[in-house]
């Protein structure tokens, strides 16, 4: 009896765990390209650059009526839109990866979808399809294709939601009008699954309906036929893969093993003149180095303008930021989150070996440095993108307890990057932090 109920513990193992775990695995190497990008750029085009107001939102929260907002499809021309320069910048910003809307909010596709009229083809001043050049440069570049898409489209008429103050009904008060719906924004979704195969998807809006109102399952299993290693952002009423946490760079470190920060480089997703609050290429890279730390992604924010180009303060970020990820490589990709803050006041990152420490050194840092309580021995220190082997100095250790000590580390002001220094640490085996009190005698004299 033992013996069976033994043999049925082992057979569920194999076919209840087993399964489970090799599916966790394949969930883990799916995210692997994802995790070592660390940087992708996002980029929000739409008709409401034309008037430089907020996307969607505008009309949403009545500041402008829709049939105004709609008039701006006239000024969105795209008649100095380069898609090839635009995909330099991204990949010479160092990122992986780029996010696109091809249908915000308002409705307004990027692409000539065969659903609905509200599209850069058939209704613009731009006549044309804005967004295969542009996934074709980046496919061209080797940058992955990130597809955002809105699930609420407040402008299609079998739309629940058309403003604040319009709800136009309910799914339940009309399911045949909420199917027509369900028919129309799955069929764009096959559109561009069809056309652009994304690697990765990146849904809004979700928060205008429950999961079997959306049918995310569906969705999510209609994404994952075609592409098995396709990579769903969270924003899918908890059915994706990924956390996205908006403009607040986290405090603490995400409980999420995979999140990306979606930040924009002044307040507004969107083209807006009259927002000049940039963040300095400083306070961005700042930024960045902490989702580094904290083991995250930064999609970093770009609002072309409707003739296509990119807002000068914002092409200047894009190629700071490049400059640094370029000299900076080793510490960016593919590297792990960093080491508790307790050990270093800044950011750091290891390499997956966890053997090699970096530490970022914000601005103009310099004089002496301190590591504290690493308890392996310190092999080498160099400056990264410049080679420079730094000296250090190993005090308060004593050797009648464990107790690592601190190393002081000196790094010359004539080494100092711009933004971040980074320095490189190269431990004798996989980093060992001593978590303990300190002070305790453990061996007589
Ligand atoms: C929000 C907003 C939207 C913006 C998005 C970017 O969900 O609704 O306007 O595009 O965040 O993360």
């Amino acid at each position: 009896m033992r013996k069976t109920g033994l043999i049925i513990a082992v057979l569920c193992y194999i076919f209840v765990s087993v399964p489970a775990q090799i599916n966790d695995s394949a969930f883990h190497k799916k995210m692997e390209w994802f995790k070592d990008a660390k940087l992708g750029i996002f980029i929000h085009w739409g008709i409401y650059s034309v008037n430089g107001i907020d996307e969607s939102w505008s009309f949403f929260n009545n500041y402008i009526s829709h049939d105004d907002y709609l008039k701006q499809l006239d000024g969105f021309t795209a008649d100095r839109y380069e898609p090839d320069h635009w995909a330099e910048l991204i990949q010479n910003s160092g990122a992986k990866y780029a996010v696109i809307t091809s249908k915000h909010h308002d409705g307004f596709a990027l692409w000539n979808t065969e659903y609905g009229n509200l599209n850069a083809v058939k209704h613009s001043a731009a006549g044309r399809d804005v967004l295969t050049p542009f996934v074709d440069e980046l496919r061209h570049r080797g940058v992955k294709v990130g597809v955002y898409f809105s699930l609420p489209d407040w402008s299609y008429e079998d739309y629940t939601h058309h403003t604040r103050s319009v709800i136009r009904y309910k799914p339940e008060s009309d399911p045949e009008r909420w199917e027509k719906f369900l028919d129309y924004y799955q069929g764009q979704l096959r559109e561009l699954l069809g056309k652009y195969n994304p690697d990765l998807w990146w849904f809004d809006g979700d928060w205008e309906h429950s999961g079997e109102e959306w049918q995310v399952d569906k969705v999510r299993s209609l994404l994952l036929k075609k592409n098995p290693g396709v990579i769903l952002n969270s924003r899918l009423r908890g059915k994706g893969d990924y956390e996205t946490p908006e403009q607040g760079p986290p405090v603490l470190r995400p409980a999420a093993k995979y999140w990306e920060l979606c930040l924009t480089m002044n307040d507004s997703w969107g083209y807006q003149p009259n927002d000049t609050n940039y963040k300095t290429p400083q306070q961005i890279i700042d930024i960045f180095a902490d989702c580094i730390s904290k083991g995250g992604n930064l999609l970093l924010d770009i609002g072309p303008k409707p003739d296509g180009t990119i807002p000068e303060e914002q092409e200047h970020i894009l190629k700071e930021l490049g400059r640094w990820t370029d000299k900076h490589k080793e510490a960016i990709y593919g590297t792990e989150r960093g080491i508790p803050y307790d050990h270093y006041y800044g950011p750091t990152a290891l390499s997956k070996d966890s053997t090699l420490l970096y530490l970022f050194v914000k601005g103009n840092a310099n004089g002496q440095l301190t590591l504290k309580g690493i308890s392996n021995k310190i092999n080498r220190i160099w400056v990264v993108g410049n080679g420079t082997k730094l000296n250090h100095q190993v005090t308060s250790k004593v050797f009648w307890n464990k107790y690592p000590g601190l190393a002081y580390i000196d790094l010359p002001a004539h080494l100092l990057d711009k933004y971040c220094t980074v320095l490189a640490v190269l431990l004798d085996g996989p980093v060992d932090l001593y978590r303990e009190t300190t002070g305790a005698i453990e061996k007589t004299l």
